[in-house]
């Protein structure tokens, strides 16, 4: 084998991107979090599932800090987040790519305007050079072409992937996708998880993406983390939740398996 060099620079970077120690979190009383501990890989996609209301949405809000631990930290490139002042983390931000469960597309702007916003209003680009970004994003998500249509021309599924080019429009290190599937039939939910495995392959990015549907979290996860009860109750790879004896797992994931092919079974007719 060939002896490997040390080359300063091309060492690999273990840090983990984002990491939550030990995190508490409760809601007038009743615990959501309780105790989370949870490293992000670099440039890889980590799902986390669980029952609506399991607490995935405030796990991604700790991230983007629009939610303090009770307990715990949140690092950020291996630095401590939940503690810094509002200044300091405007630089942080940028790097994050937040894609909330509603699209909120602004309906007064058109989609370029959409796509544009963050470049405009965080990076302080000039409106011709990020219109030019925007447009460029568009076409990275399959919707070249349509930025001088307005979002309430848009199908739901278009919407989200506006939504998309608008959360990779700053090229974020991370991008968090909440429910990225919801609401949409299976071929369009599809669409939606090549287009999460694709610019992780094209970017580099590293993901995390909170669901309640297991086609999509082992179509596009390399891993998988389910959440019950305030706790990891699973971790590992999409294969091995199929085989998981953990009957909360393994309940969950006959019950989402059955749905679905419920769901596939009426979907004829609804396009
Ligand atoms: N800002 C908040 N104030 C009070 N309760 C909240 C808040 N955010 C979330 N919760 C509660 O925390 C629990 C978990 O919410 P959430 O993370 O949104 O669940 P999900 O797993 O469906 O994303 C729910 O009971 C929710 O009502
Ligand atoms: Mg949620």
């Amino acid at each position: 084998m060939a002896r490997m060099t040390f080359r300063p620079g091309f060492k690999r970077d273990t840090t983990p991107v984002v990491e939550l120690r030990d995190v508490h979190k409760a809601f007038d009383g009743v615990v959501v979090l309780d105790g989370i501990d949870l490293a992000l890989e670099r440039s890889k996609t980590t799902v986390i599932i669980g029952e609506s209301g399991a607490g995935k949405s405030v796990i991604l809000k700790h991230i983007v800090r629009l939610i303090h631990p009770d307990r715990g930290e949140v690092y950020y490139e291996g630095r401590r987040i939940d503690n810094l002042p509002e200044r300091t983390l405007s630089r942080i931000r940028p790097g994050l790519g937040f894609l909330f469960q509603l699209n909120a597309l602004f309906d007064s702007m058109t989609v370029g305007q959409n796509v544009a916003f963050p470049l405009i209003e965080h990076l302080r680009m000039k409106p011709k050079k990020a219109a030019e970004v925007a447009e460029e994003k568009l076409h990275m998500v399959g919707l070249g072409g349509i930025q001088h249509k307005w979002p309430a021309e848009l199908s739901g599924g278009q919407k989200k992937r506006v939504a998309l080019a608008r959360a990779i429009a700053v090229d974020p290190k991370v991008i968090l996708y909440d429910e990225p599937t919801t609401g949409l039939d299976p071929p369009r939910s599809d669409v939606i998880n090549e287009l999460i495995r694709k610019l992780q392959r094209e970017l580099s990015v590293t993901s995390v993406v909170v669901t309640h549907d297991l086609t999509s979290a082992r179509k596009v996860g390399d891993r998988i983390l389910m959440i019950d009860d305030g706790k990891f109750i699973f971790d590992g790879t999409p294969q091995s939740i199929m085989q998981c004896s953990d009957t909360r797992v393994a309940d969950f994931v006959a019950g989402r398996a059955a749905a679905e092919d419920l769901a596939s079974l009426k979907e004829g007719g609804r396009r």
